[in-house]
């Protein structure tokens, strides 16, 4: 297994807010020269201005071919040339069951969830390459247990869970590493994004999910990255679904 991050390239989409903001942080702080995108450019300025030297951005939507192409290039720029680790972690959710599901709004998360990450990593393929690098989707626990009312969102991520697997077995001879994390409940913007909830209802969204989790508390973007860094350094696993999400996949039930 490598040993570390220091000095290795990483490029994460979504890094202006909630898991991949705080991806960047953690793994800035291993030394590790992270490179964020998104769609706000105040966001994630602010956010790579108080990460320091080690974040470059690069504002972008993950939908746009030439926006991702730039997000490469800024990567690699960052990296002296390298990238070391791509990180798929931009994501927008879908509130909807059947009977309010709209092309639109399919198409949308669709596009966003799993034809961008997919032609991101197309586009990268030869950079992680020359690096053995590896590359990790964010897959969520709504592919653990089903949860009415988030249809779109489900079969989302259900694709990029199978797409990831798929990948590993693909680009193994080039010995690119493909995994994916399925993160429990982490509050973040995710939800408000489609529900118009003010950032301190959102969060009191999340930590009223607490008791679904044995471990008895909800995520920090801190717990998905230490697990993002295991995935980048660690040379013999690929295809990998890590659930890391205080055991709320398990479906626990107290009786
Ligand atoms: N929070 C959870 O409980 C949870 C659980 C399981 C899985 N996840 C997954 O974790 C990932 C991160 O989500 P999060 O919870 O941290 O939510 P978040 O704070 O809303 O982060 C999502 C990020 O993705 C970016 N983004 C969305 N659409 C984009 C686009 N078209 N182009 C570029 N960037 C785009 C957003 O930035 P801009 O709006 O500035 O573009 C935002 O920074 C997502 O894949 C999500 O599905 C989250």
């Amino acid at each position: 297994m490598s040993t570390s991050v220091e000095g290795r390239s990483i490029l994460i989409t979504g890094g202006g807010s909630g898991i991949g903001e705080g991806a960047a942080r953690y793994l800035a702080s291993r030394g590790a020269r992270v490179t964020i995108s998104g769609r706000r450019a105040d966001r994630i300025q602010e956010v790579a201005q108080s990460i320091g030297p080690l974040c470059n951005w690069v504002e972008g939507d993950v939908c746009v071919a030439s926006d991702r192409q730039r997000m490469l290039e800024a990567a690699l720029a960052h990296g002296q040339g390298t990238l070391f680790g791509l990180i798929n972690n931009a994501g927008i959710t879908h509130h909807s069951g059947l009977a309010g599901l709209d092309e639109a709004g399919l198409a949308r998360v669709m596009a966003t969830n799993v034809h961008a990450p997919l032609f991101l990593t197309q586009l990268a393929l030869e950079d992680l390459a020359r690096s053995q690098g590896s590359v990790i989707f964010i897959g969520s626990v709504h592919t653990r247990l089903a949860l009415p009312g988030r249809l779109a969102y489900a079969a989302s991520k259900g694709a990029i869970v199978n797409a990831s697997r798929v990948l590993a077995a693909e680009l193994g001879a080039r010995k690119v590493r493909v995994n994916c994390v399925i993160p429990g409940a982490v509050a973040t913007e995710i939800n408000a994004a489609v529900t118009g909830q003010d950032p301190q209802e959102a969060k009191a969204f999340f930590r009223n999910l607490a008791h679904l989790h044995p471990i008895g508390r909800i995520g920090e973007p801190e717990d998905i990255a230490q697990a993002m860094e295991y995935l980048l350094l660690a040379d013999w696993t690929t295809g990998a679904v890590l659930d890391v999400d205080g055991g709320m996949g398990l479906g626990y039930t107290k009786l």
